[in-house]
This record gives structure tokens, sequence and C-alpha cells, in this order.
């Protein structure tokens, strides 16, 4: 059994993370575990177990239950590697801009665990430019995102934004 996690932040998750997820499930790996980051840190639109639980209906959806889990982490990503017992970190590369980061990302966990290795998926050629910011940016301005993630997550924004609307401070 060769098990893969794709770690990520997903607020929320898009067609481009899905992407990634079929491929990886399909071509890569036995098993894929999504790792959901819960980072106390960063301001998120949505919660953890929001996150969490719209990636599991869009698995779903997919037909991928069988092959891949849906799990929240905190911390570092090379424990939560060790402790599902991974063999390797799963990641998307869109634009050359993404690449910077994420070789430092890779290097950074390779330097803290010799045993996690990343490999990467080069997005797929409509999704070079879909990204959960820009969804979020499109959102909040009232514009259309049906082209980035699906018609369950595109409606959890929408009353997503609508409580945030409701409740922001005049
Ligand atoms: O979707 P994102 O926000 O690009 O995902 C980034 C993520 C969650 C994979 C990364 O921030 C992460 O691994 N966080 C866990 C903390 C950690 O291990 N940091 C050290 C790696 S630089």
């Amino acid at each position: 059994m060769f098990t893969a996690v794709y770690p990520g932040t997903f607020d929320p998750i898009t067609y481009g993370h899905r992407d990634v997820i079929t491929r990886a499930a399909r071509k890569i790996c036995h098993r894929l575990i999504i790792g959901v980051a819960n980072n106390p840190h960063k301001q998120l639109l949505f919660s953890d177990d929001e996150r969490l639980l719209m990636i599991e209906a869009d698995v779903v959806e997919m037909g991928l239950s069988a092959s891949v889990e849906v799990r929240s982490f905190r911390g570092l990503l090379t424990n939560f590697v060790r402790e599902i017992g991974a063999d390797i970190v799963v990641r998307g590369l869109r634009a050359v801009s993404d690449f910077e980061y994420e070789f430092q990302m890779a290097s950074a966990n390779h330097k803290l665990d010799r045993e996690v290795e990343t490999v990467f998926l080069m997005a797929s050629e409509n999704h070079h430019f879909t990204a959960s910011s820009v969804v979020r940016e499109i959102a909040a301005f009232g514009g259309d995102i049906h082209h980035f993630v699906s018609p369950m997550v595109a409606e959890k924004m929408r009353q997503k934004l609508a409580i945030n609307c409701e409740t922001r401070p005049e």
C-alpha cells in the first residue's frame, strides 16, 4: 500500500485542488490522505470543520471515497506525515510564481525529516490560475465563481459572505 498525503489550507477547496486529488489518487498512490492544515495564526474564511466537511463532500462527489481520506492536522506537516505513515507528500504546481514557495517548503520539510519526499503535479492547463485566494476575492465582490469551485462550495461561500456582511460593524 503506497500512501500519499496532500496537505493544504483549502480555504476553500477549488477545482484546482480536485484536479490534483483525482490525478494523485488514480496515478500516484493507493491511498491518499488530504491533510487539512489547522493553523491558528492564519486568518481564514472557513473554520477547520467547515473546510474538512466541504472537502469530504467534494471527495464523495468525485467518487473517490474508497481511496481518499480527509483529516485535519495541527503543527508540523512532517510530524503528520510520520504519524499517518505516508510515503510521500503531493503538491500541485501552477505558475512559476508557485515554484519558490514550494521549493522552500519541500526543502524545509526534507531538512526536518530526511524520509519526507515531495512530489509535484503540474496543474492541468485549465487550472493554472485557480487559487483559493482568487476565488475568495471574486466571491467577495459578488463575481461568478462557478468555474473555480463546486456548486456546493459556491453556495457555502455565498452563505458565509452573507453572514460576514451581516455581522460586520458599520
Ligand atoms: O494550501 P497552502 O496554504 O499553500 O498549504 C500550506 C501548508 C498547509 C501545506 C503548509 O503551510 C504547511 O505544511 N503547514 C504546516 C506547518 C509546517 O509544517 N510548516 C513547515 C513547512 S514550511
